[in-house]
This record gives structure tokens, sequence and C-alpha cells, in this order.
């Protein structure tokens, strides 16, 4: 079991960095990535911290957000480095690991959340722009951010169809709405959206052919 410790004290970094805003979002992304998890058979409880924390580096400053996205070690992407705030997954999942997984409280209280460290760091790593091969925590995790209620009502009106679609096929509404919205704002599409929106359509491809 996840001890309570250890939610208040990422909580209370969360109240400290973030606006009212952004932490209610965060609540709700926490909410609809367990109810996600429980619906898709992920363990609810790393899918819930998952969600909470994806967005801990969001309201860092662009210099702050650089320093720690740059110490992934994954390139820089032309996107990235026009507007920097996009990396804010990057810094987010660099500084959990170096602020409360390595942590010795952390270590004793989260048994839990130290089996998905890896699907945890991935879920807040990719959640802006997705990425092929995403773990099913890592997938959730997009897709709450992109469904929680208080989104726009088409797509929180995804949440309703979760219990009549696969995951990688809600991942594919979700991440088709997205390009469309991008492509309303005549804004660029990532290469790493691009390459999980195409991993997803050819998995579909895949199925239609068994
Ligand atoms: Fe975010």
């Amino acid at each position: 079991m996840l001890k309570t410790e250890v939610l208040e004290e990422i909580q209370l970094y969360m109240q400290k960095n973030m606006d009212d805003k952004r932490y209610e979002h965060s609540l709700r992304v926490a909410d609809t990535a367990k109810i996600l998890c429980i619906q898709y058979g992920e363990n609810p409880e790393a899918g819930y911290f998952a969600g909470l924390v994806h967005d801990l580096c969001k309201q860092f400053s662009d210099e702050k957000i650089k320093t720690l996205a740059k110490k992934d070690g994954l390139a820089i992407s032309h996107i990235e480095k026009k507007k920097p705030s996009l990396l804010h997954g990057r810094a987010g999942a660099v500084l959990l690991e170096e602020e409360f997984f390595s942590k010795e409280f952390f270590r004793k209280s989260a048994a839990v959340l130290l089996d998905y460290k890896d699907a945890i760091l991935e879920a807040v790593r990719f959640h802006t722009f997705g990425e092929e091969k995403l773990s099913v925590l890592a997938k959730i995790v997009y897709i709450a951010d992109k469904i929680e209620p208080g989104r726009s009502y088409e797509a929180k009106s995804l949440l309703e169809e979760i219990q009549v679609l696969e995951l990688d096929d809600l991942a594919l509404k979700v991440i088709q709405d997205a390009i469309a919205y991008l492509e309303r704002k005549k804004k660029e599409v990532a290469l790493s959206t691009l390459r999980f929106y195409e991993e997803l359509l050819s998995n579909r491809v895949a199925d239609y052919d068994d």
C-alpha cells in the first residue's frame, strides 16, 4: 500500500510550485488515470501517482526546465528548443527521480511506486507529445491528461467510452483530436506524436489482418 506521507509530501511540493488551477487539473488527471487503470488492468495507485505528478515542473522557469530536461540525455527537438516549457514532462521525470525516488523516506514508504518507477517516469516524460512503444501506464497518463473532466466537452466525452473501447483505440481517438487541434491552430505536430499515431494506426491494421 502507498503510505499517505508520500502523497502528502508530493502534494505539498506541488502546492508550492504551481497555481491552484494547475493543481486542480493534476488532481483530476490523477483521478482519471486511476479510473483508466482499473478499466484497463493497470495498477491504480501507480496510475494515480503518475497522473498527480505529470505536470510537476510545468510552472518552473524556462531555464530551470531546460537544465533539468537536458539531464535525460535525449535530443532536444526544434519544437522544444523554440518553446522550452514543452520540456516540462522530461524535466518532471528527472526531478522525480532526483528528489523523490532516490530519497530514503520515499524508498521506505512507497514500495508500490518503486515497482512502477520506470513506467511512472516514462509516463511523466512523454505525456505532452506521446511516443511509440509506451507502456500501458504511460498511455493511460497521456490519455487522462487530455480527457479529464475539466477539459472541453468533446475531449471529456471520451471518458464515457472507456467501457467499450480498447486502450489503443481510445489513445487513437485522443491523438486524432490532438493532431486536429494542432492543425486548426496551424501548429506543427511533434515527430514523437506522429510516431505514436503511426504505431496506433498500424496496430489497428494488424488487428484486421487476424
Ligand atoms: Fe503537461
